[in-house]
This record gives C-alpha cells, structure tokens and sequence, in this order.
C-alpha cells in the first residue's frame, strides 16, 4: 500500500463501518421484526433466501470485533443502531436489553480508545412501522424523532458524532421506486413520500438532538459520479436528471431547503401534499456531511416514463458487485459537494470499499483502497475541508439483497463457524496507519 496515515494532516480520522442488521444478528436479545425481515422471507429478493437472523453474530462478538478494530490502530468506528431492538413494535415499550446493548458496546469503544460515530438508522425498518405504511406515513418523522430521544438518553453522553439516517437515496429511491431493498416497492408516489418523509425525519432527529445538547450531528448521503453514455444532448439531460435524484435531492434540500428543479419537473406529482412547508424542519443545520462512495454510473436516455433513463455498462474494472472502479469520482464529488453545498462544514468519507472474491490475499482491495485515499489526499489539496475516512467495512457481513456472497470485509468471516480471519488488505491498512 502506498497510503500512510502521514499523508493526511494531524487529528485526520481513519475508521471503520458497519451496520446493526449486517452484522448484530438480528435474532439475539429480543429485538423486533423488520421489514428487512420480511423482504429477506419473500422468495427472489435476496440471493439464497439469506437474512439478518445470525449475521457475524456481533451481538455476542463484539468485544472480540473491536479488538480488530483497535489493533489495526483506527481511530473510529462507525456502527448503528437498530430501531427494533430498541423498540420492538417501533414505538412503546423499549427492549431494555437493546438499549443495554448498546450502552455496552458504547462503552466498549471508548475503552479501547476508539471513537464511537452513530448512525441511528440504516435501513432495518421494524415491521410494525411498514404495517403503517412505514415511509410513506409522514408520522414516521415524529415516531423516529421519539426513537432519536431514547437512544441519545441512553448514550448521546459518549459519542463523538451521531447521523440520524444512512444514505436517504437507499431508503426511499431503492426500496420503494427499484423495489431492490426493503419495502420492495416499484411505485414513483410511494418513492416520493419515502424522499419527502425521510428528510423530514432527519431534520426532526437534529431538532430532538439539538433540544437534548448534543453537538457534532451530521448527515450521511450515498453519492455516485454520474456519466453521460455519449454527448447528445439526451444523455446530458438524462444523466443530470439521474444526478439530480441521486446526488442532488437530499444534499439540496438539507443545504439550500429546495429540491431540484429537474427532478421536481417529473416528482412533484407524488410529493405529498404541503411538502413546500418542510424545509424548516429539513434544513436544519448540521455539523458535518458524510458521503459514501463505491462507483461511477453511465447514462443513457430511453423511451419509457419518467425519470425515462437507465444505466448502462462501462469499460473500467469492476469489483464483485459488477460496479466501476473510478476512485477520481470520489475527489470530484468531494469537491462539487464543498463548493456547492456545505463550504467550510467538514466532509467525512463514511463509506467506501469493494466486495471481492479474492479471499484472504485481497489484493484487489489493496489496490482499491489505495487509490480512493489516493483520492480523499487529492481532494484535501483541493482544498476540501475532509476531515476522516471510513472503510466499508470491518467484517464480511449481510450485503443486503445479495446475502452473505458479496464479502467486503478486511476481516474474513467464517459463517458456519462464526471465525474472524483478518485479511492481507487488513495487515497492509494496520501497516499503513502506523507509517
Ligand atoms: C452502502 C450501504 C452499506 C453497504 C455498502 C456496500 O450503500 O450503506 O450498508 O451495503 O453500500
């Protein structure tokens, strides 16, 4: 690895990711059912019908993960917390062990000198939140900004940042208008109300936060480069419309409390109704805004109903999720997203890895890796106020609609056996960070 923590300026912070569902293993300590759950139940959503239920069993391994994490010398770990566990039917009565849970594992971070960074939802819905149309329900705000409250009573004391909800695009656009994750919806007015409400729930979480005196609250978005296929006008349009849903929606709203004006054109139809009054809530101030970032997408302009795109395959390498390997989309986004969006406010790199195949001697990671800090340094001389950088993930862990086969792990999971093996991408990042 040519990478070394030297590269970076003092007080940089380097850390790992990961997420409650990926990796607690959803049947232990008597949390609730999620509609991840149930998506993962219904044949054809996830590859070999896997689920959440046993994961890497983190909720009973954690010490021994944070070992890992602590002996690789990060700074920082990211995790989650599961709206589930903590309140099996999503409001009521809280699971007194989840919360215990994560009072432990709170403490177990800063034990070992690590620095915990919360986000409080990422993506495990409990089920009996989407019986209520989940969100789709404007109610969803207030029922998570009361979820906010009992999580932060038990550990807003210990944790060095908190975002309310992982990569807003996922949520709403994945789950309810690609149907690939849960709900599993294919429908543009369930999409927009999942878009409208799950901002509105952030900036509820912040409000909640701010009133409870908690500081270093931010927002976590997924961003992607979005290409144009060729130079036709179409294509140009296309791929802006794809970058305004994508990239655009959530950080415009949080930053200038507006929605893009090209991806209003073909949603505001099926944005509920008064959403033109959010933006009080939606914009709240944050501290930082973190961005993960895996690939580039190209664009092509098609025939059918709007958003009337799709995405079409490129030349470049791909990882085992088939996805691009462009680690200068990552400098440049930084980049747009200072310049456009947050100025001075610090930009955390939240998420960014590759699932690969290759085993133990990952090279392929290696080299991933590598080049995308390669990027974050290249985005630093650019004069990108970055402040840290966060590997997805730790642990190979639960890769959503893809099971157990997509591996992004430094650290091999053994899943019949539940043992950690660290892979040659985790000993060349342990040695980098030393250097
Ligand atoms: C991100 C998710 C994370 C993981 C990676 C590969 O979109 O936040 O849970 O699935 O992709």
């Amino acid at each position: 690895m040519r990478f070394a923590r030297s590269h970076f300026p003092r007080g940089f912070t380097f850390g790992a990711a990961s997420s409650a569902y990926q990796i607690e293993g959803h049947d232990a300590g008597g949390a609730g059912p999620t509609h991840w759950d149930t998506f993962a139940a219904t044949p054809g959503n996830v590859a070999h019908g896997h689920n959440g239920a046993r994961a890497c069993d983190h909720y009973h391994r954690c010490p021994e993960d944070l070992d890992l994490l602590a002996a690789a010398g990060f700074d920082a770990y990211r995790f989650s917390t599961s709206w589930a566990r903590v309140l099996p039917e999503g409001r009521g009565a809280p699971n007194p062990d989840g919360l215990d849970f994560y009072d432990r594992l709170t403490d177990a971070i800063c034990e070992r000198g690590l620095a915990p960074h919360v986000t409080l939802y990422h993506w495990e819905l409990p089920a009996a939140l989407a019986d209520l149309g989940g969100w789709r329900n404007r109610d969803i705000a207030g029922w998570f900004a009361d979820f906010t409250a009992l999580v932060m009573g038990r550990i807003g004391d210990r944790v060095a940042s908190v975002a309310p909800v992982n990569e807003p695009w996922c949520v709403s656009w994945l789950g309810h208008f690609l149907g690939q994750h849960a709900p599993g919806l294919r429908d543009i007015r369930a999409a927009a109300r999942a878009m409208h409400h799950v901002l509105l729930a952030h900036g509820r979480a912040i409000e909640v936060m701010r009133a409870m005196g908690l500081s270093n609250l931010g927002a976590v978005v997924n961003q992607e480069w979005a290409q144009p296929a060729d130079d036709s006008p179409e294509a140009r349009a296309a791929t802006d419309l794809y970058d305004g849903y994508y990239n655009r929606f959530f950080l415009e709203a949080m930053f200038h409390a507006r929605y893009p004006a090209n991806v209003l054109a073909g949603l505001e139809p099926h944005l509920p109704h008064g959403w033109e009054e959010g933006f009080d809530v939606i914009a709240a101030p944050l501290d930082w805004c973190g961005v993960n970032y895996y690939t580039r997408s190209i664009i092509a302009p098609n025939e059918g109903p709007w958003p009337g795109h799709h995405t079409i395959k490129g030349p470049l390498e791909t990882t085992a999720m088939g996805w691009e390997i462009y680690p200068q989309g990552l400098s440049d986004l930084l980049q747009r997203i200072a310049a456009e969006y947050t100025g001075d406010l610090p930009l955390v790199v939240t998420e960014n890895g590759m699932a690969s195949d290759e085993g133990q001697q990952d090279i392929g990671r290696i080299a991933y890796l590598d080049a995308h800090l390669a990027a974050a340094r290249a985005a630093l001389d650019r004069g990108v106020p970055l402040a840290g950088y966060f590997v997805w993930s730790l642990l190979d862990n639960f890769e959503w609609a893809c099971g157990y086969d997509a591996r992004f792990g430094l650290v091999n999971v053994a899943y019949d056996t539940q043992e950690r093996t660290p892979k040659a991408s985790y000993h060349a990042l342990a040695d980098a960070l030393r250097r």
